[in-house]
């Protein structure tokens, strides 16, 4: 009996199984739709045997696009791009997802390949980057201080971001709250030194994600899954740690969030990390919190048994993986057969089946 390839239901879904698709950002949108690339890159895994494909993160206002060809859902017409490759996964028996994002003090940079290093100027299509406060990510601009008007337009980016996404027919949701982009800047004293009801204690700190949490749910109804990326710590002094994470893990969940996807990292460029196969699970199975807590694992889990495993042992309900998927779209498909468990091919590759 495999668990990892054991169907999983959150609210009105139940997905196939629980090797999933983490979210990649391909910085190969124009004018934040998505185009051709998305549509092949994010179908083979349906494909591939993924039970859950979860899209780049995908900017929820144009400000908060971390490159300028970062996707995004702030327009009608960049809903209207998602919705085929929504429908291309569905018809591969995968459910889809899209990572909400804004990226803070960490947007209007280069996209990895660019000739260029660091912040995007204004002469080449940059734009000054919003953050907590104005404490700018080593080797980046400043950002501005974002002011009361400023959070609540964040908030209503998120919203109807989360409506054109339901709209689109994606199943879940997440918000990512990771990786140094704005809500994890909120959720760090290194990055948050506001003095308002946003800044300071962790509940405050805290503040905005919840309210977005709260405030998506509303949109969208019970229906709908919400997961939230968090980076459970820093690896840094004086940083966001496993202790306030655990916290906010469990305050989101009461607010209505219905997974934890387990990160770390990305809030400083002096970060220190020990990345090592599965770095990141003792803290998936931290914020677990024994099972009170549903979580997914990420981060250099890369083989079937590994996958296997950290499930078997509790340390989390499901597993995303990244960059293995990108090596091999199928791995879905090779990890069952690795594991002896007999799923579903597509009909066009069943001459390819391992017998
Ligand atoms: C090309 C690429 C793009 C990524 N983009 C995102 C992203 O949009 N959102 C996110 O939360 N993580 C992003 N990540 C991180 C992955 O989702 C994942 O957490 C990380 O790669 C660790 O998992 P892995 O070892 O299985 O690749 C990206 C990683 C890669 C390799």
């Amino acid at each position: 009996m495999s668990i990892l390839f054991s169907p999983v239901t959150f609210r009105s879904l139940t997905v196939r199984n629980r090797l999933w698709v983490s979210p990649m950002c391909m910085y190969s949108a124009v004018d934040g739709v998505v185009q051709e690339w998305h549509h092949t890159h994010l179908a083979q895994f349906a494909s591939g045997g993924a039970g859950l494909i979860v899209a780049e993160a995908t900017a929820v206002v144009p400000e908060g696009r971390i490159s300028p060809r970062d996707a995004g859902l702030w327009t009608d017409e960049q809903r209207d791009a998602w919705a085929p490759i929504v429908e291309a996964i569905h018809a591969r028996g995968a459910a889809a997802g899209v990572q909400l994002a804004h990226a803070g003090r960490k947007a209007s940079t280069w996209w990895p390949w660019a000739a260029e290093r660091g912040s995007v100027p204004a002469e080449d299509g940059g734009w000054v980057s919003t953050a907590p406060s104005p404490i700018a990510f080593e080797g980046y601009a400043a950002p501005a201080e974002l002011d009361a008007g400023g959070i609540d337009a964040v908030v209503d980016g998120f919203v109807t971001a989360a409506r054109r996404a339901v709209d689109a027919g994606f199943d879940v949701l997440e918000l990512h709250g990771a990786h140094g982009y704005l809500l994890h800047q909120f959720l760090s004293p290194l990055s948050n030194q506001r003095t308002d009801q946003y800044g300071g204690s962790l509940e405050n700190r805290a503040r905005l994600l919840l309210r977005i949490v709260d405030a998506v749910r509303v949109e969208v109804g019970d229906g709908v899954p919400l997961f939230v990326r968090i980076s459970a710590t820093d690896h840094a002094d004086g940083g966001f740690a496993p202790d306030e994470a655990e916290a906010v893990a469990a305050w989101a969940t009461e607010h209505g969030a219905d997974l934890i996807d387990v990160s770390s990292g990305g809030l400083v460029a002096h970060q220190q990390i020990a990345v090592h196969p599965g770095y990141q699970v003792p803290l998936a199975a931290t914020l677990r919190q024994g099972g009170r807590i549903p979580v997914s694992a990420v981060g250099l889990i890369t083989a079937a048994e590994q996958a296997e495993q950290v499930l078997a042992e509790g340390s989390a309900d499901a597993i995303f993986a990244g960059r293995e998927w990108l090596r091999d779209p199928h791995f879905g498909l090779r990890a069952a057969h690795e594991l002896g468990v007999e799923i579903a091919w597509p009909p066009q590759y069943e001459r390819a089946h391992w017998r």
